[in-house]
């Protein structure tokens, strides 16, 4: 197998306050700290897509960054993981845990998951209308990874917007598998997100 990766980096930070790719995590930035994740978890190249040297164009919706990095894809690849460069905690473990799974096959994708702690309610104009099961939902994280051409074929599938890649595989009909997320892979968010990093650095 020849595994691509592709950090987007190119989003507005809206949330943030400022875009976050060039913000600074222990003396490096956001965007460095993903790279090296997925280069020392198993990927054999890795592009980043957003303002970074050597970076690639972004596009307006994070879907259009992922299909800027994808048109980037070099000869011969085989599986592509997608990461944000708003998540600097992601461990080279996680990244070969998601390869490794990709290499067993049977799937079109791997999305790390973590269990949902917190009870869940379903409201509508300020009032309780469900409370949730959590016992079957995950909250998903990346690196997420794929077979080149399912995440190449979700992209021609529709043009609708997604906050992850395994959606539009999902919305296509192709099948995603979850594995166990890390604990610390926190996607920096908003302003005290950074914070919480910050602590949680190995
Ligand atoms: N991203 C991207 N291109 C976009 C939108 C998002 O490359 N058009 C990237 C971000 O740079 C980030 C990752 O996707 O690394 C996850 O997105 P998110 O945390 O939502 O970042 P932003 O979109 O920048 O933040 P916000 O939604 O608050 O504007
Ligand atoms: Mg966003």
């Amino acid at each position: 197998m020849n595994v691509f990766g592709i950090v987007v980096a190119a989003g507005s930070g809206e949330r943030f306050g400022q875009p976050k790719a060039n913000v600074e995590l222990a003396g490096r930035p956001l965007w460095r700290w993903a790279v090296d994740a997925l280069e020392s978890g198993g990927c054999d190249h890795v592009v980043v897509v957003g303002p970074v040297p050597g970076g690639i164009a972004g596009g307006v919706r994070r879907r259009d960054s992922v299909a800027a990095g994808l048109a980037a894809a070099p000869e011969g690849a085989t599986h592509v993981l997608v990461h944000d460069a708003a998540r600097p905690l992601a461990s080279a473990a996680l990244v070969r845990q998601v390869i490794d799974r990709l290499a067993i096959g049977g799937t079109d994708g791997v999305v790390p998951g973590l269990a949902v702690r917190d009870t869940l309610k379903r409201v509508q104009d300020g009032v309780v209308i469900l409370t949730v099961d959590r016992a079957d939902l995950v909250i998903a994280q990346t690196p997420q990874g794929f077979v080149i051409e399912a995440l190449v074929r979700a992209h021609a599938f529709d043009d609708d917007d997604a906050t992850d890649d395994a959606a539009l595989v999902e919305r296509s009909g192709g099948t995603v598998v979850i594995v166990s997320g890390g604990d610390h892979n926190l996607k920096v968010t908003y302003p005290a997100d950074l914070v919480v990093a910050e602590a949680l650095m190995p």
